[in-house]
């Protein structure tokens, strides 16, 4: 038995039951979204700082142009001022969106990760843009993650897209899905799909930091399965979460799972984002390496590798030109924690700032090495070069071990040779 045994209906369409899981920021990128797409699965993009991802993809200067707008604010621990314009958040998602579905070739989807707690100093009105600019653009399917809001359907709700766009939600427990669902009924909108993800997934995670060892995704996905039968909802659901191997995913697909959501063992792949020496990382990396922390200044725990760079940040905030965090109040826990240790540190003194990192410098320049808790197995999926690097599989390739792979077995590529 194996993956391709399955096929994921989604509002009358079917699928092959693989979802790549949306990581930002541009680490799932439109490379890696539309090699699931080509199979006939579904990639997710991640709109997280989408006006930064279109200056590195497309030569824009939307980040400095801002950074340059409010550069009197610099030194000013009070960020209210600081707003994004609306007219250029939607440019820039469609701009994003539209170069990614227009290349898409197969049967598969593209849907887009977006992370409710990217507040952006204006959370209601920088959301809905972000929403409608991605339904305009074509997007097939939108994941309502990180920070799930009870009003986020009323925001677009009167966007012709509103029923057709496939609407999805992550959640990690039933009771965060019930109390969305109250919501969704009263507007006649339920979502297409769920993704239920366990405490080994990589990025925030719905856990506290320490709790998160007391629960299992298994028992988690069990739950939604029977709540969903006892309130007659027939959606289909997508757990997420340290599912390593084919095998792992027929377990769930057996269970009653509508398809499994991948991530941290794409992160290697060629067309994923993060620079070549930083997946050498991740393949490096050992169990103790792993680490669940608070450095996130949204307040939930995060899974990183402990060398990650952006834990040793003792920079000013950079939320004029980037400040995707800020809160509606103009707020953020890294600038409070910056302006602390400037304050407390002695004249000779080297500045360290305890706590909380700056998430959106330390995710924009790729020094926030996020994974799921699998990531030290990742060296079981691929070929040592006699060089000692690794090789760096092709999205397909593992996405073809997910699909084909039986008894737990990994597929590794086929051995690349070295000049
Ligand atoms: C590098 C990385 C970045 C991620 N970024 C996001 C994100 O921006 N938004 C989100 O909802 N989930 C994010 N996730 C979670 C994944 O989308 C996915 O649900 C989860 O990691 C799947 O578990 P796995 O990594 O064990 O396969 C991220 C995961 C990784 C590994």
């Amino acid at each position: 038995m194996n993956v391709n045994n399955f096929r994921f209906n989604l509002g009358g369409k079917e699928y092959v039951p693989l979802m790549i899981g949306g990581m930002g920021v541009n680490i799932s990128t439109t490379e890696l979204a539309l090699s699931a797409e080509r199979l006939g699965g579904i990639g997710h993009i991640s709109d997280a700082e989408v006006m930064h991802v279109c200056d590195q993809l497309f030569g824009t200067s939307y980040t400095s142009d801002k950074r340059r707008k409010y550069a009197d604010n610099i030194n000013n621990p009070d960020k209210s001022s600081i707003q994004f314009d609306l007219e250029l958040l939607a440019e820039a998602q469609k701009r994003y969106v539209t170069h990614t579905v227009s290349q898409k070739s197969g049967n598969g989807g593209i849907f887009m990760n977006c992370m409710e707690k990217l507040t952006m100093n204006n959370s209601a009105a920088t959301l809905k843009v972000r929403l409608e600019a991605a339904m305009d653009a074509g997007i097939d399917g939108i994941t309502l993650a990180a920070g799930l809001n009870l009003r986020t359907l009323d925001l677009i709700n009167d966007h012709e897209r509103f029923r057709d766009v496939k609407l999805g939600i992550i959640i990690s427990s039933v009771r965060a899905l019930s109390i969305f669902l109250k919501r969704a009924v009263r507007l006649d909108r339920l979502p297409d799909y769920i993704v239920v993800e366990g405490p080994l997934a990589g990025g925030h995670l719905g856990f506290g930091p320490e709790d998160w060892k007391n629960y299992d995704l298994r028992s988690i996905v069990a739950e939604t399965i029977e709540f969903l039968k006892k309130e007659n909802l027939d959606i289909p659901i997508i757990p997420a979460g340290g599912i390593f191997t084919g095998t792992d995913a027929v377990e769930y697909l057996e269970m009653g799972a509508g398809a499994v959501q991948l991530a941290t063992r794409f992160t290697i792949s060629r067309e994923a984002g993060l620079p070549d020496e930083v997946k050498q990382h991740y393949i490096n990396s050992i169990d103790e390496d792993v680490v669940v922390n608070t450095a996130s200044p949204t307040g939930y725990p995060m899974r990183m590798l402990k060398q990650s760079p952006t834990l040793q940040y003792a920079m000013r905030p950079n939320c004029e030109g980037l400040g995707y965090l800020l809160d509606n109040s103009g707020k953020c826990a890294y600038i409070e924690a910056y302006h602390q240790a400037m304050g407390s540190k002695g004249p000779n003194e080297r500045l360290s700032v305890n706590g909380p990192t700056c998430l959106c410098t330390g995710m924009a320049r790729y020094d926030c090495w996020t994974c799921g808790s699998t990531v030290s197995r990742l060296k079981e999926t691929t070929n040592r070069l006699p060089d000692g690097t690794w090789q760096l599989p092709s999205a397909e390739e593992i996405f073809l071990d997910y699909l084909l792979s039986e008894d737990h077995a990994i597929r590794r590529p086929a051995l690349e040779k070295q000049f």
